[in-house]
């Protein structure tokens, strides 16, 4: 699919597979999540822009490379973003970070935001939008709009699990925007839920019900 990286690593996809079952606990869960992150923050930088500045090693003057441009932006779609959010902090210590509050109304599965606070000059910076789950799509696209109405013009957008549904919208929504997942499930249930998925990942990483 065009814009769109599954992240097949073996070491993905095992921990994947435990994330998925019912019987994983909240702390099991939790630190399986920061893990994943890692790898598939590995993924979704590969192609950063690099330049060079002069440095001293103990042995003689080399032009070293370096990552090019502003601190990219991680921008968490709240509650479960946070999941994804701090190992991938851990990978890019220096990334500033925006937040963004939605839930998804049970009944209609509209995205209703609560909460917004990003960097004031996202226009100058790659904004990577966090969320585990992507599946009708309407928190990622919402998250997106406001990223762009807010200045942003360089995004991609990383999540564990993909509905083929919710990167069908999303794609047509925002086709200047790379998705990255780990892997595209079969389908969404009538309540909007991916399966076979992992079940509700913000109860899942919180442990609320
Ligand atoms: C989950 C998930 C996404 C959204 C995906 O959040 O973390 O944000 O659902 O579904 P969609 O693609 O159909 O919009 P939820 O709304 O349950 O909020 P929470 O993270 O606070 O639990
Ligand atoms: N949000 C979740 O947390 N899980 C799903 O399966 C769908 C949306």
């Amino acid at each position: 699919m065009q814009g769109v990286t599954v992240v097949d690593h073996p070491l993905v996809q095992h921990k994947l597979s435990i994330m998925r079952k019912q019987e994983t606990s909240t702390a099991g869960f939790r630190r399986l999540l920061r893990e994943i992150s890692l790898l598939l923050g590995y993924e979704v930088t590969r192609n950063l822009e690099l330049t060079t500045t002069t440095i001293e090693t103990p042995m003689e003057t080399m032009e070293a490379p370096i990552l090019e441009g502003k601190k990219l932006v991680f921008a968490s779609v709240l509650r479960a973003g946070n999941g994804l959010l701090e190992g991938l902090l851990d990978l890019v210590p220096a990334a500033r970070v925006a937040h963004i509050g939605l839930y998804r109304d049970h009944e209609t599965l509209e995205a209703v935001e609560y909460f917004f606070k990003a960097p004031s000059d996202l226009g100058d910076r790659l904004v990577i939008v966090v969320d585990p789950m992507l599946a009708t799509a309407n928190s990622a696209i919402a998250a997106v709009e406001k990223l762009k109405e807010r200045g942003a013009t360089n995004l991609r957008f990383l999540c564990l699990l993909a509905a083929p549904e919710g990167i069908e919208r999303f794609t047509k929504a925002h086709p200047d925007v790379p998705v990255y997942t780990a892997s595209i499930d079969r389908q969404l249930n009538e309540k909007g839920y991916i399966l076979p998925g992992l079940g509700d990942a913000g109860d899942r990483l919180y442990g609320t019900k």
